[in-house]
């Protein structure tokens, strides 16, 4: 019998800008159905592997591949498009939007052809019932006509998470998900992303505070300067003394 591929594999990624080795050699794989984190102080590489599994960046080596297939190479769009969505550590939503108009766009299309597509999807029923649906999922119905960058820090996460989840992935890449939100907004966003493993999805989880993704995640990578320092279930990282070093090494 055929084993079923990993969700998202990443074999030995590399990525160097210029002298600078932002990632070497990095393997790691999600399975589907579950909630992977991967951890590290300031400048380990986290982002910058979600620029390589998105296509924001090409990777200098190595393969990522999506369910056996492989993306390494292939433009954003495709790889949004083949079932993999993300959430930007710098919240980046549309200006002039509305919450609900965040749902009705939130398609894999390149950023050019979004506030053109806006009108077709207006009048879209399909559109506009998985709007509905998210909207009501994500408990922003209070909020639908609030134009969405005038909202809350933490409403405007949801909100990107939302836009992301819109779109049916089947993987979803959310950076540092609960960066700046209260004790209370970051439990409504964990309890999220259960319910949404729940229904199927994947999700590979950058965070920078570990004690976050104690509870969370299935299984752990830990990044420090770029090299997998650690792996494994968040009980075995935690007690891991090289994990320990690199947190305790840092400056913040
Ligand atoms: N576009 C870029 N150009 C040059 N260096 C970069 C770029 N993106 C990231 N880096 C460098 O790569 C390293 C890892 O950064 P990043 O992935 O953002 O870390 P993290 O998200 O873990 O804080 C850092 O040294 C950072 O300065
Ligand atoms: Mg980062």
């Amino acid at each position: 019998m055929m084993e079923t591929p990993p969700r998202l594999k990443l074999d030995r990624v590399s990525k160097l800008f210029g002298g600078v080795h932002a990632l070497t050699d990095l393997s790691l794989e999600v399975a589907p159905r579950q909630i992977v984190g991967v951890i590290g102080p300031n400048g380990a590489g986290k982002t910058t592997t979600f620029n390589v599994i998105t296509g924001a960046y090409r990777a200098s080596s190595g393969t990522v591949t999506l369910d056996g297939h492989a993306v390494t190479g292939e433009a954003p769009y495709r790889i949004a498009r083949a079932g993999i969505m993300r959430t930007f550590q710098n919240i980046r939503l549309f200006a002039d939007m509305t919450v609900w108009e965040h749902l009705l766009v939130a398609q894999p299309h390149t950023g050019s052809a979004l506030q053109r597509l806006l009108p077709t999807r207006l009048s879209n029923p399909q559109a506009i019932e998985r709007a509905r649906e998210v909207l009501e999922f994500f408990e922003l119905g209070d909020v639908r006509n609030r134009i969405a960058r005038s909202l809350p820090y933490g409403l405007q996460r949801k909100v990107e998470m939302a836009r992301a989840v819109t779109a049916r992935p089947k993987l979803l890449l959310l950076d540092e998900p609960v960066a700046g939100m209260n004790r209370d907004e970051a439990e409504t966003i964990r309890t999220l992303m259960l319910k949404l493993r729940d229904d199927g999805l994947s999700i590979l989880l950058i965070e920078h505070d570990m004690a976050f993704v104690m509870n969370l995640c299935d299984y752990l990578y830990v990044l420090d300067f770029g090299v997998l320092i650690a792996q494994g279930a968040p009980n075995e990282v935690r007690t891991n003394p090289a994990v320990l070093d690199a947190y305790l090494g840092q400056a913040d």
